[in-house]
């Protein structure tokens, strides 16, 4: 029942009648829990509130389906208009986002050239970048793209999935470049041929990343809202002697708020994925597809 749930979400997910729908009628259905606003003032005034707590965030200018040159671009500005706001404000804020919606499936050079503005941008205000990792058919694709933008900027990572199985040989492959990378379970529906089936091999899969890449001596992101993963991670850097400022907890924003706050008590550094704009409809439903009870409160606030 879970898994059809799950597919049923992510099958909306993908729909692009209801994605352009959902952009005129505004955050809808339980939506701002999970969004921080439609705006960037909007997102800035989370982000305060959030770093008072204690919390740094990252903020991610939302976008689906971008197969134009001209959308790219805006979403590009959109994006640096988030990084400006960031150092203008002094926000304890990173950016991520979406290579796809900097032109991924339209050319090398219309995202290359994104990019590089982005990270230009970011440079000048001392933000780092995530490239978010979208579904398989685009992974070789992004992380040949982000080694050239490794080799070219400091301020940049991007993101492994601990699903596929091509992953410990990523980690290996990237460990060159020495980089920041986010690891994480992985939200797409990927068939059996290229992705574990079985939620215990894929946590499995998720220690054995976050020990390699720690052990690597690189610094890792746990984005997780999963305490096994969390309480792994805690004890594998216990007994390996790794300092607190090699590593951060990451998860995203309105799921399981009181517990990004208690790791904040314990000293551990913990960073919240904040999404802004009003293209939220995509982003709404993966989180439905992650967890049933995020349906049931979407479900009470419906009818509320
Ligand atoms: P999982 O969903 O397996 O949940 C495990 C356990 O966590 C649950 O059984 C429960 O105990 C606890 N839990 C989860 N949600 C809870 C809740 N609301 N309340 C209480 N307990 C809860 N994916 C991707 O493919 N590409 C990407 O770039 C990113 N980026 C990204 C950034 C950040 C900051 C995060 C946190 C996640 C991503 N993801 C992602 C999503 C990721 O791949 C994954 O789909 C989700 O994080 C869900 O997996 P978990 O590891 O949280 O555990």
């Amino acid at each position: 029942m879970e898994q059809a749930m799950r597919n049923f979400f992510l099958f909306l997910s993908k729909n692009r009648s209801l994605t352009r729908m959902a952009k005129k009628y505004g955050l809808k259905f339980g939506a701002a829990r999970f969004v921080a606003g439609e705006t960037v003032e909007k997102a800035a005034a989370v982000i305060q509130n959030l770093n008072k707590q204690g919390l740094a965030v990252t903020i991610d200018y939302l976008g689906e389906f971008v197969d134009n040159e001209r959308e790219a671009d805006e979403m590009a500005d959109n994006s640096i208009k988030a990084i400006e706001a960031i150092g203008k404000q002094k926000l304890n804020s990173q950016l991520s986002l979406k290579m796809t919606s900097m032109g991924l499936d339209i050319s090398d050079e219309v995202v290359m050239r994104n990019m590089r503005r982005i990270l230009e941008a970011a440079k000048k205000n001392h933000v780092f970048v995530t490239i978010d990792m979208e579904d398989f058919s685009r992974c070789q694709k992004s992380l040949d793209i982000f080694k050239r933008l490794k080799s070219e900027y400091d301020n940049v990572g991007t993101v492994i999935q601990a699903y596929l199985y091509r992953t410990v040989n990523d980690i290996k492959d990237l460990n060159e470049f020495h980089p920041n990378l986010r690891l994480v379970k992985g939200a797409y529906k990927e068939s059996p041929e290229v992705a574990f089936p079985e939620k215990k091999d894929v946590d499995d899969n998720f220690k054995t990343i976050i020990k390699m890449h720690l052990l690597n001596g690189n610094y890792t992101a746990v984005a997780t809202h999963d305490d096994a993963m969390i309480e792994y991670t805690k004890q594998l850097v216990k007994d390996h002697n790794i300092s607190n400022d090699q590593f951060e907890f990451q998860m995203l924003y309105g799921i399981r708020s009181e517990r990004q706050l208690e790791l904040v008590k314990e000293g551990y550094k913990m960073r919240v994925y904040v999404p802004y704009g009003t293209d939220w409809y995509g982003y709404f439903m993966r989180r439905l597809a992650e967890r049933p009870a995020n349906v049931a409160f979407v479900l009470k606030g419906m009818f509320k």
